[in-house]
């Protein structure tokens, strides 16, 4: 079983740098790597940016642990065949997809099992793309550790709360909250309550962050008080346990006899943090037509092209409709980027029917969609001289510059709707040439 860290709770703030003990006077002072740290414990370095980045860009912290990161056995391939960076080699359909929620497994499955791999683009390797992951676990990690060498993790719990213990402390999230943990750090998750299911969005490129708000102003959308990184909490604990690392596509572990999760205090910030998306600051027009989606942006990983993600992390949450003279749901639309989203609880104001909690679609570059012939029917008489709430409803959107290639199994799912296209089939042609 694995114990719950010692030391709990939070620091509010997105980027700042954070110092957190979970034994009084762990943490140096006036310098990094002491000649001896206190209480017998071992300084190491983890960085997330190269040594040289500008300090603005620049991430890396100090962990004051009881047993430096380089201690565990030889890795050898761990199979979970569902789980990978393998995204469908050759022609991609320029199909509208869509699918029904990853069916809960039957057998006892935890976090890192239960992960299965829906789409992405670019590589670990490239150090760029994205690869787009589901879970469904049925029981929590144990004696289990994992990192991710190839991206930072933003995780996405639709069902089941998930208590993610790592390096830096313990993160508890619940659907309409978020997660994100950096590249190489390690963690173990525990379902508390039984079952969980959920997206993760595996980002190989330059870590999340928020985006500037130009004339919007200081304020607004995800405000970065609303970040919360965990306090110092450690293990102490040996045994007979496993790492699994996710290194260039694929999973390895190695045996380790004592918990990684043994750092009892740190600085830095690089760090995991939490964010809860019902505070999200949602701002939209207050006369006609609406903004673009963009408006929505969370978390962003920029690419080496201004202006253009490599990820938008964009979350279409409860808001009010006023717009006049206007069709207030999205419209429809083509883009250059490609689109995969979610739906965390409620309804999307999209779509009528089919895109249910824990499902997905996937549009990408270029692909035509937008409401459903319902949907449009609905919007195109409803009376505009009141407001509209949308007020159950969480949807997201993974968004990337380049296409979102399924992966074969997720192609070939039997959840996966063949019948997605028909939801547009209904639209009428309401064309009449004047005289
Ligand atoms: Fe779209």
């Amino acid at each position: 079983m694995t114990s719950k860290l010692q030391g709990n709770g939070y620091q509010p703030g997105f980027g700042n740098h954070f110092a957190t003990e979970a034994v009084a006077g762990s943490l140096p002072e006036g310098r990094n790597s002491p000649q001896r740290v206190a209480h017998g414990l071992y300084a190491e370095q983890l960085s997330g940016t190269a040594f040289t980045a500008p300090r603005s860009e620049n991430r890396r912290s100090w962990l004051y642990r009881i047993r430096p990161a380089a201690m565990h056995g030889s890795f050898a391939p761990f199979a979970q065949p569902h789980f990978h960076n393998d995204f469908q080699a050759g022609p991609v359909s320029p199909d509208q997809l869509r699918w029904n929620p990853l069916p809960l497994p039957t057998t006892p499955t935890d976090f890192v099992e239960g992960l299965y791999t829906m789409a992405g683009n670019g590589s670990a390797e490239g150090q760029h793309g994205v690869g787009i992951h589901l879970y469904a676990a049925n029981r929590s990690m144990e004696g289990r550790y994992f990192y991710d060498a190839d991206g930072e993790l933003l995780i996405v719990p639709q069902l089941g709360r998930l208590s993610i213990a790592s390096e830096f402390g313990v993160i508890d999230i619940e659907p309409q909250q978020i997660a994100v943990v950096p590249r190489g750090v390690r963690f173990s998750v525990s379902l508390p309550d039984g079952e969980a299911r959920g997206y993760v969005c595996e980002n190989f490129g330059a870590a999340l962050k928020l985006p500037d708000l130009g004339p919007i102003g200081s304020n607004g959308l995800a405000n970065p008080r609303d970040f919360e990184t965990p306090n110092a909490a450690y293990e102490d604990r040996e045994g007979d346990f496993e790492l699994i690392a996710k290194f260039q596509g694929h999973l390895w572990r190695a045996s380790i006899a004592h918990s990684p999760l043994d750092v009892v205090a740190w600085h830095g910030n690089y760090a995991p943090y939490r964010y809860d998306l019902r505070r999200f600051n949602t701002i939209g027009s207050i006369s006609f037509d609406h903004p673009d989606p963009s408006i929505f942006l969370v978390l962003h990983s920029p690419s080496d092209t201004p202006g253009t993600s490599n990820l938008d992390f964009v979350i279409f949450p409860p808001r009010w409709l006023v717009a006049q003279d206007t069709f207030r749901p999205p419209w429809f639309h083509r883009n250059i980027a490609s689109e995969f989203m979610g739906l965390i609880s409620g309804v999307y104001d999209a779509k009528a029917e089919g895109f249910a909690p824990g499902g997905a679609s996937l549009h990408n570059s270029m692909t035509g969609h937008g409401p459903d012939a319902a949907t449009f029917e609905k919007a195109s008489a409803a009376d505009l001289s009141k407001p509209d709430v949308i007020a159950d409803t969480m949807a997201f959107m993974f968004e990337t510059r380049a296409v979102i290639r399924p992966s074969a199994q997720a192609f070939d799912a039997a959840h996966r709707q063949r019948d997605y296209q028909a939801c547009w089939a209904g639209l009428q042609k309401h064309f009449r040439k004047p005289g």
